[in-house]
């Protein structure tokens, strides 16, 4: 099953703290030795500084007790961090000091300009010392404290005139939303972060590309746990913008957006236009999930779909993301391949139809008879006969006016970028985001 592991994939472009959570998830799963992923783990936390948690690690992996010593270079490292950590305390302390009072909260305004005033002359901090709260919010975020990062960031977006700090700060404040598990929070900063994204003027074409890559890898963490998520997903995700970049920089992102699809099934009328992004990128990554719907929508072979469905249980029982939605999916995987199957055929004989989902006939019959019940499906039972008969396959003038206006809507969003990206290509560029 590593085969289709993309653990290693998705964590180049992740925060090194985003890796811990998948790396924990890998050591359950067996899917690799757990020496290979503790060397992994130490190897990344030895780039930050928690440094106990490494110190833990290495005991781990070297039989060591808990009470033995670690070698000496963590206790160094450990002074370091302490010293810096009273360093950053101490030159920031008037100005966090004077964030905590709320005599001084209720004053603070949209506007950061008064905000700095108020504080430089009514409060007396001298505002020289903002960049090092920057600084200090970064250090906490390395220790591992990623509530007083989220305070701290969220404090500098306030005062700060510096957009591009603001901006950094913001990516900051996101991946500490994910990291504690605060979902809510996590998809306003989100959104932000596409506006800002959106509305950035100054970054060139391939570091807007850069970025919107991140985005879309952080983001799979709120929209496989938001209970929103699984529209905010397709509604991100289909934008011009960021299947455009899924194509160029990240096709294995197929397998999220794929699997969203599946589980939406109020989401139908995307499908034609994944089935054509999963076909055009289908050189550069194909999984079972994507090859699923390709046997389905393209060549209508239903023992392949078949096949691939059950490839897709153990890929989605080993990916990180995926595992919550496994049930969802395949239930709505079967749905589709039935549909699919009703769409060429307009009577079916349940007992075939119970072979093609690998059913008895009497589960099939249970089966479609609550998808009648619950209105999912236009047909009725011939018990006497054995069959099902689909009822009128004409689409409800609501959804055909959907799928026109989106496609509409499509279509003039990608005319912009395009002028956009004419206009702008001669300019060049460097790396992203800087948290
Ligand atoms: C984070 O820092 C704050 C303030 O220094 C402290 O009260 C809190 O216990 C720390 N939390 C963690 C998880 O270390
Ligand atoms: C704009 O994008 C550039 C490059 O990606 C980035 O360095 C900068 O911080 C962004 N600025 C704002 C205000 O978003
Ligand atoms: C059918 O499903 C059962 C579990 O319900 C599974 O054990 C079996 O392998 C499946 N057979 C086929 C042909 O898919
Ligand atoms: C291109 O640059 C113009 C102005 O320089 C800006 O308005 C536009 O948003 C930019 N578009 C892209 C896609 O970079």
């Amino acid at each position: 099953m590593a085969k289709y592991d993309l653990t290693s994939t998705i964590a180049e472009y992740l925060d090194r703290h985003m890796v811990f959570p998948l790396l924990k998830f890998l050591v359950l799963k067996e899917l690799y030795p757990a020496e290979e992923i503790l060397t992994v783990k130490l190897d990344l936390l030895e780039k930050t500084c928690m440094v106990d948690y490494a110190a833990d690690i290495y005991k781990g992996l070297h039989g060591l007790n808990e009470g033995d010593a670690a070698p000496e270079s963590f206790s160094e490292r450990r002074e370091q961090v302490l010293t810096k950590l009273a360093e950053l305390q101490q030159s920031t302390a008037p100005l966090t000091q004077a964030l905590e009072q709320d005599w001084v909260l209720q004053e603070l305004r949209q506007d950061k300009r008064f905000n700095q005033e108020y504080l430089t002359n009514t409060v007396k901090v001298d505002m020289a010392c903002l960049d090092k709260l920057y600084e200090f919010a970064k250090f906490q975020f390395d220790i591992g404290n990623y509530s007083v990062t989220a305070e701290y960031l969220t404090n500098f977006r306030v005062l700060s005139l510096d957009a591009d700090k603001c901006h950094g700060a913001l990516w900051g404040k996101f991946a500490s939303e994910i990291l504690m598990h605060n979902w809510d929070t996590a998809m306003e900063d989100l959104n932000r972060l596409k506006e800002s994204l959106d509305e950035n003027k100054s970054g060139s074409a391939l570091e807007q590309l850069q970025q919107r890559t991140w985005l879309l890898h952080w983001s799979l963490f709120v929209f496989f746990n938001h209970e929103k998520g699984r529209d905010g997903i397709i509604e991100m995700f289909f934008q011009p913008q960021y299947i455009n970049t899924i194509q160029t920089t990240c096709p294995h992102i197929l397998r999220y957006l794929t699997a969203a699809v599946i589980c939406n099934t109020r989401r139908n009328y995307v499908v034609k236009e994944l089935v054509k992004a999963i076909q055009r990128g289908s050189n550069q990554y194909r999984d079972p999930i994507t090859e699923f719907l390709e046997c389905l929508y393209v060549n209508f072979d239903f023992e392949g779909a078949q096949q691939k469905l059950r490839e897709c249980e153990a890929v989605l029982e080993n990916d990180f993301f995926l595992l919550a939605c496994r049930d969802e999916f395949i239930e709505n995987a079967r749905m589709f391949i039935f549909e699919t199957y009703c769409r060429i055929h307009q009577v079916i004989s349940i007992n075939s139809l119970g072979e093609k989902l690998n059913m008895t006939t009497d589960e099939a019959e249970v089966w479609i008879v609550n998808l009648i019940r619950n209105a999912r499906l236009d047909a009725k039972i011939d018990s006497k006969m054995g069959t099902v008969i689909m009822g009128s396959q004409v689409p409800s003038v609501y959804h055909q006016v959907i799928e026109a206006t989106k496609g509409l809507s499509f279509r003039s969003s990608a005319m912009i970028e395009t002028i956009e990206k004419k206009a702008n290509s001669s300019k060049s560029s460097s790396m992203g985001a800087d948290f």
